[in-house]
């Protein structure tokens, strides 16, 4: 075979196998307003509150990475039945209500027909177009999933070095690179003192890759070993421009003014350094870079076709 023969084949056969059934504009004939349904809500929700644009990244992220995009993680735990909502990265997660309030609209316009996996999809591309992000098109046509379990949520935690890190990722078909640029996201958002205290001077533990004043500013929200605030505060994660969706992230981390101990390690790691330093000084090259690997985390493991169904209310399985 010619190499041409195997280049056409990956193009013509191979690929489109690869997101079969998801397609740009799946909803086109058989509910043709369902991605103006959920710009219009995102529009609305992100006038009053600019964090739903985080909100919605977590929640995409943490639902892809546990059994697929496949709205796994909506799933309200009930009597005698967890739910990945229980599980510890989840806990604080925030933006529910919006993709109750996208469904229940979408349910009288087009009933039982728009996916609550694609809802999410969508809301959360919506929202980082409106925080100043990339805008793109992205396939629809994802099914929700008829599982929800606790003790699936393996996620990767904040204090990993970068290799453990890239390892959930790995599993996942992704490149070293794509992982930097999913991170990326952290230029909007918050974490919470609990989980920076182990870099902090004045919890005894200071950090020689944290900046001096950082150092200094954190001590200040989050308390002392003695004196530490009450009820964890928050601390936005780009120390700079808080919450646009712009490169600052990778600009922060570049002067030592990472917040969680991975978004620091990025800078530094010998294995993605050069990758944080091309997108601190070209922004555009991060957002097209950001917008594919997008692309690439809502396809995972999706379901397609007769898969799985279409939940008329996110939150429960409709044969609950
Ligand atoms: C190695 C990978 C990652 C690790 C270890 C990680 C860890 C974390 C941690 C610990 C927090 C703070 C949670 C809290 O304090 O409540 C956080 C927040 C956040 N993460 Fe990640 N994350 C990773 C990848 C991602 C990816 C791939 C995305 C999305 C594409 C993402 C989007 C966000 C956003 C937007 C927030 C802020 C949430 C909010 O303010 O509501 N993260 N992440
Ligand atoms: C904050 O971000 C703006 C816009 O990217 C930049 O011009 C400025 O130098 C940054 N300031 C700091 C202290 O990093």
């Amino acid at each position: 075979m010619k190499i041409s023969d195997i280049i056409l084949i990956f193009f013509f056969v191979l690929l489109p196998y690869a997101f079969a059934d998801l397609k740009v504009g799946f909803y086109g004939r058989s509910c043709p307003s369902a991605e103006t349904i959920v710009r219009r809500a995102v529009q609305r929700r992100f006038k009053r509150d600019r964090a739903i644009t985080a909100d919605l990244l977590q929640m995409h992220f943490h639902d892809c990475f546990v059994r697929g995009c496949d709205g796994s993680l909506l799933i309200d735990p009930s009597r005698g039945r967890g739910s990945e909502k229980q599980a510890g990265p989840n806990v604080n997660l925030d933006g529910f209500d919006l993709i109750d309030e996208i469904k229940s609209v979408l349910e009288k316009a087009c009933p039982s027909t728009v996916s609550c996996a694609d809802i999410v999809t969508l809301a959360t591309r919506d929202a980082v177009a409106l925080a100043g992000g990339p805008r793109y098109n992205v396939p629809t046509g994802r099914r929700d999933g008829l599982v929800s379990n606790p003790n699936e949520v393996n996620l990767p935690g904040p204090s990993l070095s970068v290799t453990h890190a890239f390892q959930s990722f790995r599993e996942k078909g992704f490149l070293l690179q794509e992982m930097v640029t999913l991170l990326g996201a952290h230029t909007v958002g918050f974490t919470h003192c609990s989980l920076v205290q182990s870099r902090l001077s004045s919890f005894g533990n200071r950090d020689p890759t944290m900046d001096l004043a950082l150092d200094a500013k954190l001590g200040r929200i989050c308390g002392s070993t003695r004196r530490p605030a009450r009820n964890d505060p928050q601390i936005v994660l780009d120390q700079n421009t808080s919450f646009v969706f712009d490169n600052e992230y990778y600009r922060q981390i570049g002067n030592k003014r990472g917040v969680l101990h991975i978004d620091q390690q990025l800078a530094l790691d010998a294995s993605t350094r050069r990758t944080v330093a091309g997108f601190a000084a070209n922004g555009e090259s991060f957002k097209r870079s950001f917008a594919s690997a997008m692309i690439k985390m809502g396809s995972l493991d999706v379901l397609v076709g007769n898969a799985g169904e279409i939940r008329k209310n996110c939150r429960v399985f409709n044969n609950h």
